[in-house]
């Protein structure tokens, strides 16, 4: 196969998950060239553009000087919640391809927003949702679409934690993420179940918020310490039951600090059969004929591997090799990226909601 042209790339946001996650995968596809990087922390950026970036690769601290670049063909916006839409919708208006970190955005507005932005100036926009680039969920994705279990009518989504509040970065600010664990990492269990039944047509959304352990579980709850200077303003768990069109029904959950030994497992039940996230894979409940022709029940362990997967089938590359791979060629060739916008855009409707319902107590209709 013939090499891929270059892309260059610019970097805004280089804390946490710009290191864990976009550049050392994006170092790894060899038709990539990180050109320039932008964080409000000048030394952020200047470490960043050190470790990764090409000789001479430009640094900055407003990321309209990094868009005003010419060569760049790709942002990757990795910055808080609250800056997602303001800086991707600028980038795709400065003719960019856009690569922005989960949650698309805090709110439906700023998510509609962001996909118009991409339709009127032909660009591409994706969002970072590294799960659909995991073998285990393309297996269940590609079982259900063949109908291996059936009508799924049962889905339970759960991101829980024990304890584990992120404590670095502004997490725990209501005004900078949009909200707690829901649209931290409850965001990533809605967006895989819905890749994996592939159904975005939601009918209504009923959601709790709770504030119940924040006050008494500092000494074990977290990934360093919280107090006066660093106030918890977002919640500590929300839930939320999530209607489709079809009558299925999505149970969703997830915490930073809840009482409980065994969150659970992402879940997906239907006529034929059940599939569950766990064991290292799925593992894959139905009933089959036996060799009388009975049916009896059963219940088997699949563990994906790497060739299972759409692209790149015989490489090992871990799932954020593979979405930044992905989200390359697609630039290159024009393709879909694996997370599409309006898909994206109905995680972040389901989020809103179970907030608001969770504020009212009331149910939110989508129609
Ligand atoms: N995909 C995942 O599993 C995953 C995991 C962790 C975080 N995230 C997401 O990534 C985003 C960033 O999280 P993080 O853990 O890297 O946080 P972080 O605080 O470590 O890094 C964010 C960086 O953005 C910089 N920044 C803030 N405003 C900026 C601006 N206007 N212009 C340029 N830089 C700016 C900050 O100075 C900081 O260095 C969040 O949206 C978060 O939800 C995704």
């Amino acid at each position: 196969m013939s090499k891929l042209r270059t892309v260059k790339v610019g970097i805004v946001g280089c804390g946490g998950i710009a290191n864990g996650k976009h550049m050392p995968a994006l170092k790894k596809c060899e038709n990539v060239e990180m050109i320039a990087f932008c964080d409000i922390i000048e030394e952020r950026a200047v470490k960043a553009a050190a470790d990764y970036g090409v000789k001479g690769a430009k640094v900055f601290t407003d990321y309209r000087d990094l868009l005003a670049m010419k060569d760049i063909e790709v942002v990757h916006v990795l910055t808080p919640n609250y800056k997602h839409a303001e800086i991707s919708i600028a980038a795709l208006c400065a003719g960019k391809h856009v690569m922005c970190e989960k949650p698309m955005a805090t709110t439906t507005a700023e998510a509609r927003a962001m996909c118009d932005a991409a339709k009127q100036n032909g660009k591409k926009l994706t969002i970072g949702y590294q799960s659909r680039s995991e073998p285990s969920y393309q297996v269940a994705h590609n079982l259900i679409a063949v109908g291996k279990i059936g009508e799924v009518y049962y889905i339970k989504a759960p991101s829980i934690r024990r304890r584990g509040v992120p404590t670095w970065g502004v997490f725990m600010d209501e005004e900078k993420q949009g909200g707690g664990p829901m649209i931290d990492i409850g965001t990533h269990s809605i967006d895989a179940a819905l890749y994996v039944v592939n159904n975005y047509d939601v009918a209504s959304v009923t959601g709790v918020v709770n504030n119940k352990l924040k006050y008494y579980a500092k000494d074990n709850g977290s990934w360093g310490p919280w107090g006066e200077d660093k106030p918890f303003t977002v919640e500590d768990s929300a839930m939320g039951m999530v209607r489709f069109h079809n009558g299925a029904m999505m149970y969703v959950e997830a915490s930073w600090l809840l009482n409980v030994q065994d969150g659970g497992h992402p879940t997906f039940c239907g006529t034929l059969g059940g599939i569950e996230m766990m064991h290292g894979g799925l593992a894959i409940n139905g009933e089959r004929p036996d060799e009388t022709g009975a049916m009896k029940l059963f219940a088997e362990d699949y563990k994906p591997t790497p060739a299972d997967r759409t692209f790149f089938k015989d490489e090992a590359l871990s799932s954020s090799e593979y979405e930044a791979r992905q989200w390359i060629q697609a630039v290159v060739e024009d393709l879909d990226p694996i997370v599409l916008p309006e898909q994206a855009a109905v995680v972040t409707q389901i989020i809103e909601a179970i907030y608001q319902s969770g504020r009212t107590g009331r149910t939110v209709y989508f129609d």
